[in-house]
């Protein structure tokens, strides 16, 4: 059995202010994407990661690759216009059997740890599909959209909420299945499980991590080099 990686890093970070891609910014001196490639470089049962990214930055990315010592480890396929069809691309890249395991990860997420990743394919392993989550800390409100906000329609139990992380890790085969099927229905997710729940294929959780933080918005970059140092501390 393969484990294959894929990281999407093609996105255009319009919600954060700034002259280029989150993914391509420096924590702790290194680019983002590149703190993500490590660890999961460093899982052994890892085989190959894929990296999609925007033709425009493919240079830079290969160039950043070779510079951290992954070449022949990572390649580099072109992204899309959304995530869904960044993912696509990379599976079809992919030299992989029904039966072996990929993994999506943001490479907004650097702050994964191995031993996350190690959980995610057991679990996959186990069960065919898996994503890290978080139990949700605050109430959590339905809301209708309206011209001046929201307003709540209802209060869903905390306990039957999770928020999704990555990485999320399913059976080749199962994710190809729940790929064809979104496209032939038109249906695009935010992400990959998405997929796998509207064509009825279970997706098991495995616990998460505040630190694993999604690198969206202006004050995180600086929360992820808090995190980064307490854990070279240790
Ligand atoms: O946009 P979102 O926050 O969901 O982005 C999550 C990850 O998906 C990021 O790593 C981003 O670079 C990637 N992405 C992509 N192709 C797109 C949009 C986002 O690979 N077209």
């Amino acid at each position: 059995m393969q484990v294959f990686v894929i990281l999407p890093a093609a996105g255009l970070g319009t919600r954060m202010a700034g002259p280029q891609p989150k993914q391509f910014l420096a924590l702790g001196g290194i680019p983002i994407l590149i703190h993500s490639l490590r660890t999961f470089a460093a899982v052994p049962r890892v085989t190959s990661m894929y990296v999609a990214v925007r033709k425009q930055e493919t240079e830079r990315v290969e160039s950043q690759i070779s510079e951290f010592g992954f070449a022949g480890r990572v390649h580099v396929v072109e992204g899309g216009e959304k995530r869904q069809e960044s993912v696509a691309n990379a599976l079809s890249a992919l030299p992989a059997q029904p039966d072996d395991i990929v993994l999506v990860h943001d490479a907004v997420r650097p702050l994964i740890d191995a031993a996350t990743i190690e959980r995610t394919i057991d679990a996959v392993a186990e069960t065919g599909a898996a994503i890290v989550g978080m139990p949700a800390v605050d109430t959590i409100k339905q809301v209708e959209r309206t011209a001046h906000g929201a307003l709540v329609t209802a209060t869903i139990p905390r306990e039957f909420v999770v928020q999704a992380q990555t990485p999320q890790g399913f059976r080749f085969g199962l994710l190809q299945r729940a790929f064809a099927e979104a496209t032939a229905d038109g249906f695009v997710g935010t992400d990959e499980a998405s997929l796998l729940e509207r064509a009825g294929i279970p997706v098991a959780v495995v616990h998460g991590s505040q630190v694993n933080l999604k690198i969206t918005q202006a004050g995180d970059l600086e929360l992820a080099e808090f995190y980064l140092q307490q854990r070279n501390r240790h």
